[in-house]
């Protein structure tokens, strides 16, 4: 455990706001899933006493099963199969399945663009009939392309319904997508594009970004410039911007799609047939590609889509969750965990401060929002802006709140609690992974009283423990690592290519368990408190980020030498990302030379990706070794002063020169 960690622990000792759940939320609800602490434990002690049959049971009554499946689980660790000899197809759970029991008219997707004219925004509402005709059509259109079962689809598109449809047209045809977050580079698109090795990408013209904007079609075509494997380019008009069209190899979306039969029937897949990869950063500078497969990751996202936010059909609820489709909150918790409920899902184009700072609450106001899902970051931009925003609007709709991202400060905590939540809504602190396809530790909203700043307690069948180095559970009260002992269906299958990276980031440090990655303590309570990463990745605003990505980004200038990036408390993004560079003989360390590096980085990865923070410095502290000393950088970086043992640093000039620099 680190200094902070060990810190962190002791002030979570001393949390003892507890808030049980408000006695009228299940009522508002129209009743609870999950509606006392006692029947949660009484289930979750069930789940992981007899795994497979609570899995039977949920796999039974959730998801739709063109041939029923044979065995529940076989279980090689770290190779986990989830009901083989089973038939689904996961748009025909999420669409196809309403539509055959009568609810084809109901409305499935309330989207929202983010232009505002005469005060109205634009809206579109998409029925259940409307997604199984439009994702039909697009299946046949790719089809058309020569797409089929197994290939991998990539998509990078911005917000808008149709970045759904392509995803689940896909998963009607056995394919598989990777979809790549709009605010990603064009030489970010390059490698996962490779990775995939997808011969098909569906982009959109452009994306509306706070008024501007972002031009995604022209980052494709740059893209594809080191892409010669990719033969069709299917461009969404959305903006209207102007764009290139290669002759060939490009196509309208709607020209193409609007000439297809809608009618294409789900085509029954394996369960473990590949749904997506999806990719992430980890502690080397190749992104991964994480692997989820059909049944096992359907039945975790919706059911926990169900219990964590409560989600029941004709209540008259509306769900929003704010992510971008492009991450795995996006995945699970905008399009395949809450479709197969029959709530709507709102989806939203745009920036939470555009036109003004209470976007998001005239949207709650406007949909009637009973279900919010959000990141801690925003929340604390939310309080940065001001409470009259909120105030401002009639927020009485709202009945869950839900976290997701990163730990969650007790303040932000608190005001979520209060100025969204009029103190009537519980708070559900999810946390979970890009691996672990769905949420593995959080609050039942109806049952779980909660502690700000917890997680509190896993889902129904997750088994996660705070260990050792040996996987001995620690007592309550220790830092240690966090782990999933038992597999679960939406466990990731592997790393797209790479069986070498699966084993050793996952599976190596304690045979047979799943490590998550980060540190973890428990309470009295046993409640679980996320302590943060024990691995080079950072959380910079909710989005993993790994170190190594942004120093090998930083080194591609042809001024760079060197560089260590870290990460450093921030007050909005939670965490900030600071670069310590040396530089080349012909390089002058200079303001200009930062912005520079500042737009290159952007370029390389993507905006979220500029450091926050540059620092040129002659050498890098280092061990005798050579090991960068990275805590040391953290600390210079948080501007405290080091507890960090330098007995081992090759030369103490760097380390005074470093912190003179601070001044
Ligand atoms: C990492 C996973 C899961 C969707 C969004 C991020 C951190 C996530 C929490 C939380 C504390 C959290 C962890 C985790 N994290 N949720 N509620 N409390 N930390 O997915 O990009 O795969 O990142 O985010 O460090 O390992 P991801």
């Amino acid at each position: 455990m680190s200094n902070d960690q060990n810190d962190a622990i002791k002030s979570i000792l001393e949390e003892n706001r507890v808030f049980n759940p408000p006695r009228e939320a299940a009522e508002r609800l129209g009743g609870a899933w999950i509606d006392s602490m006692e029947s949660y434990q009484e289930m979750w002690r069930r789940s992981v006493d007899e795994p497979e049959r609570f899995w039977e049971t949920e796999a039974k009554e959730h998801l739709h099963w063109f041939k029923p499946f044979e065995q529940v689980l076989s279980w090689n660790p770290p190779d986990a199969r989830w009901f083989e000899g089973g038939l689904t197809n996961a748009c025909h759970t999420c669409v196809d399945r309403q539509v055959e029991e009568g609810h084809g008219d109901e409305v499935a997707i309330i989207w929202e663009g983010e232009p505002v004219s005469d005060g109205a925004p634009e809206i579109r509402r998409l029925t259940y009939a409307d997604l199984q005709r439009e994702t039909a059509r697009v299946a046949n259109a790719l089809e058309s392309l020569g797409v089929g079962r197994g290939d991998i689809v990539t998509i990078y598109m911005g917000m808008v319904p149709e970045v759904a449809i392509a995803m689940l047209a896909c998963a009607r045809i056995g394919a598989a997508h990777s979809v790549i977050f709009g605010g990603f580079s064009a030489s970010a698109i390059v490698d996962r594009v490779r990775d995939a090795d997808s011969r098909v990408i569906l982009t959109c013209d452009g994306s509306w970004r706070r008024g501007s904007i972002v031009p995604l079609k022209a980052s494709v075509d740059e893209a594809c410039q080191e892409l010669p494997g990719v033969t069709s380019v299917v461009t969404l008009r959305r903006c209207l911007n102007d764009i290139e069209m290669v002759d060939g190899r490009d196509h309208d979306w709607h020209e193409l799609v609007s000439r297809q039969s809608d009618d294409r029937p789900c085509e029954p897949m394996d369960s473990e047939a590949l749904l997506f990869l999806l990719y992430t950063s980890g502690s080397t500078g190749k992104p991964k590609g994480i692997v989820h497969t059909t049944a096992g990751y359907c039945l975790h996202a919706s059911v926990t889509a169900r219990n964590t936010f409560n989600l029941r059909p004709d209540r008259g609820q509306v769900y929003w969750c704010t992510a971008d489709v492009g991450w795995i909150t996006g995945h699970s918790y905008i399009v395949y965990g809450v479709l197969p409920n029959r709530v709507p899902t709102v989806m939203y184009e745009g920036a939470p401060n555009f036109p003004a700072e209470d976007r998001f609450w005239s949207m709650v106001e406007r949909h009637r929002v009973t279900q919010f899902y959000t990141a801690p970051t925003a929340i604390r931009a939310f309080m940065k802006w001001g409470d009259e925003h909120p105030a401002g609007h009639d927020l009485s709709s709202l009945m869950v709140l839900g976290t997701v991202g990163e730990p969650i400060n007790p303040e932000a905590w608190m005001w979520y609690h209060r100025v969204i939540g009029g103190e009537r809504c519980p708070i559900v602190d999810t946390w979970w992974q890009t691996e672990t396809g769905g949420h593995m530790i959080t609050p039942q909203p109806c049952a779980t009283p909660t502690v700000p700043g917890s997680c509190t307690l896993p889902t129904l069948g997750i088994d996660a423990a705070v260990v050792d180095d040996d996987g001995n559970e620690l007592p309550h009260g220790t830092g240690g690592l966090l782990v999933i002992r038992k597999p679960w269906p939406s466990m990731l299958r592997g790393i797209h290519g790479d069986r070498d990276r699966f084993i050793e980031t996952y599976w190596s440090r304690i045979p047979g368990m799943y490590t998550a990655g980060d540190a973890a303590s428990r309470d009295d309570r046993g409640y679980f408190w996320i302590l943060g990463r024990i691995d080079d990745v950072i959380n910079v605003s909710g989005h993993r980020l790994g170190t190594a990505e942004v120093e090998s980004a930083l080194v591609s200038h042809v001024h760079v030498v060197e560089a260590a990036v870290v990460g450093f408390p921030h007050d909005i993004k939670g965490t900030g990302i600071a670069a310590f560079v040396t530089l080349g003989p012909r390089a002058e360390a200079s303001d200009g030379l930062k912005k520079t590096l500042h737009t290159h980085v952007g370029k390389e990865i993507g905006a979220i990706a500029k450091p926050d923070m540059i620092r040129f410095t002659h050498a890098l502290p280092k061990t005798r070794s050579g090991k960068i000393m990275r805590r040391l950088l953290r600390d210079i970086a948080a501007g405290r002063e080091s507890t960090q043992d330098t007995t081992t640093l090759e030369d103490l000039t760097v380390l005074a020169k470093l912190r003179e620099e601070d001044e």
